[in-house]
């Protein structure tokens, strides 16, 4: 089996706004720093946020500081929040969004010039730093400038599969160059996981077709501890039509601006569910409020919600809605005098690898930063953290993983492991027989969304579980690719990502399953009301490759639960 050895002192996994933001910090430490970008640079799925970046600023409402941002996010978060890192992002997202300024970022101003902000749900002030609808296309484009001014050395459309760990130490990645289909292996002091969510293994979605948890696969087969897989956070607020754009992001700024939930006999119906803040409670509640009114014979013919703006100036419209309009012109609708219909769509992760302040992971030399890890968000993220989690974030990691790499050597690696992993790949395109990988992955997507999804019941996520084990077992062996390249070969890839979103999956759907009350985005019809919530679920891989699941106990510093 041929491979070619690239070594570097720092190794970024992950082109998004959190992968960029560590690659460029790391770089500032004269080291060789190296970024993987499944993608052309600028396509990750940080591009497609919409609606903003928070940051207690305090240019709109000036009561507001840090620490009210940081009560809104333990609340919104259900408490189950790590709060040492919810400390971290509230106190550091101001410097990051003037260090996104610094390298060339316009957000929308107020009439005093300063960042205007604006309210998303569950904020106690308006806090969301924006840039009209398109803030992540802002932030990505400014970091990819940003990119290429330093010596990070960007490999476009490469693919990471495993992690390579030695002595219980990290040593490198096996990747696969999807363009020529060559075998890659990076040897670097240290590597940061920045792999994005993983919406994809939902059959409807918000995010990115390269969203599949290829991180989350990698990280816990390498034996790292992730937490709280089962809080998937179900965006209120997609697209229903057309099919093509089925899951596709309809910004909160929408409701933050002042847009209405009406149902199918044009009642504004979160009167009967949150009156005191009716569209801008939590996310997870207004889900669940909308496929209410959907379940009780309420809803839009396409199953969901009409969300109106008819009523608002145009000007507001045009000017901070921009993006919503072209969407909506698409599907032959103009929200600037026809409602939208909308119905929730998975959208974010807010479990994964389990990380400290210092973005380090239970393997000494991995870092991870962004929506690949777990514990910032809890139960429920509040709309607009994230993007000021993968700057925040962004910047821990790439910080910690360059002091790593200056005081770690380069470790050897396992020839025998690497052949292992680059001849499970080459067995994808030799197979005579087999299950074709876009089979696999729609049996997979709609099993999470039929049985592990907003309203959950033991009953569906024990059978989900049960297939995901059978599928596992039987189906990942036989995946096997229909035309055998590997030149730039689609089928391949879907192949290759299968396995990592059958892991991700399992992951959700066992510790949904532990999970035996409701709290946050995890909802049981059936909720036992022993069960207060109050824990975060462990998962890790055991010695004999068992998945191992275990309670502990939250990280409080200063908030306790009711
Ligand atoms: O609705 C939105 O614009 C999404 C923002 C977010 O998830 O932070």
């Amino acid at each position: 089996m041929e491979y070619k050895t690239i070594m570097c002192d720092v190794l970024v996994v992950g082109a998004g706004g959190a992968g960029c933001r560590a690659a460029i910090e790391a770089s500032r430490h004269n080291l060789d720093v190296i970024m993987l970008s499944k993608e052309l640079l600028g396509k990750a799925h940080t591009a497609m946020a919409e609606g903003g970046y928070n940051v207690s600023l305090g240019n709109v409402d000036p009561d507001d500081n840090p620490e009210t941002h940081f009560k809104d996010t333990i609340v919104g978060g259900n408490y189950l929040n790590n709060q040492k890192l919810a400390k971290v992002l509230v106190d550091r997202a101001p410097q990051h969004i003037f260090d996104l300024e610094d390298m060339g970022a316009v957000f929308d101003r107020t009439p005093e010039g300063k960042i205007a902000q604006r309210v998303f749900g569950k904020q106690s002030w308006r806090r969301t730093a924006y840039a009209s609808d398109r803030t992540g296309s802002e932030i990505m484009v400014t970091l990819t400038e940003a990119i290429r001014k330093t010596s990070v050395r960007v490999f476009d459309e490469v693919f990471a599969t495993r992690l390579l760990v030695t002595n219980g130490k990290i040593a490198g990645v096996c990747a696969v160059d999807l363009k020529y289909g060559d075998y890659l292996v990076f040897r670097a002091k240290s590597v940061i996981m920045a792999t994005g969510g993983a919406g994809r293994i939902f059959k409807v979605t918000s995010n990115a077709q390269l969203d599949v948890g290829d991180g989350y696969g990698m990280a816990y087969e390498a034996g790292c501890e992730m937490i709280d897989m089962e809080m998937v956070q179900f965006h209120p607020t997609g697209m229903v039509k057309p099919e093509s754009a089925r899951g596709r992001l309809v910004t909160e700024a929408v409701r933050g601006e002042g847009g209405i939930l009406l149902n199918n006999q044009g009642e504004r119906f979160m009167h009967r569910y949150y009156p005191a803040v009716m569209e801008l409670a939590g996310r997870d509640q207004v889900a669940r409020s909308i496929m209410t009114e959907v379940l009780e014979g309420r809803g839009s013919p396409s199953g969901g919600a009409y969300l109106s703006i008819s009523h608002l100036p145009r000007s507001i419209i045009e000017f901070r809605l921009e993006s919503m309009i072209e969407q909506f012109e698409d599907a032959g609708v103009d929200i600037r005098d026809e409602p939208m219909e909308v119905s929730p769509t998975a959208h974010h992760f807010m479990g994964g690898i389990k990380i400290d302040e210092d973005a380090a992971t239970n393997i000494p030399g991995l870092f991870a930063s962004g929506e690949c890890t777990g514990g910032v968000h809890g139960g429920n993220r509040l709309g607009g953290n994230a993007l000021a989690d993968t700057q925040v974030f962004g910047a821990v990691s790439g910080e910690s993983a360059a002091n790593y790499a200056r005081e770690n050597p380069h470790l050897g690696v396992d020839r025998e492991e690497i052949t292992k992993e680059f001849g499970r790949l080459e067995a994808m395109l030799s197979r005579k027989e087999g299950v074709s990988p876009s089979d696999a992955r729609a049996e997979l997507t709609e099993l999470m969304w039929e049985k592990v999804q907003i309203f959950r019941k033991e009953e569906e996520m024990q059978d989900a579980v049960n297939q995901l084990r059978r599928i596992e077992k039987e189906v990942v062996p036989k995946i096997k690719v229909d035309v055998p390249v590997k030149r730039f070969n689609p089928g391949w890839h879907q192949a290759m990502e299968f396995v990592h979103m059958v892991t991700t999956a399992r992951m959700v759907a066992e510790a949904a399953v532990l999970r035996k009350g409701s709290r946050g985005a995890h909802y049981r019809v059936d909720a036992d009301p022993n069960d207060n919530g109050y824990y975060n679920i462990v998962i890790k891989k055991d010695k004999d490759g068992k998945m191992v699941l275990r309670k502990e106990d939250l990280v409080i510093t200063s908030i306790t639960p009711p």
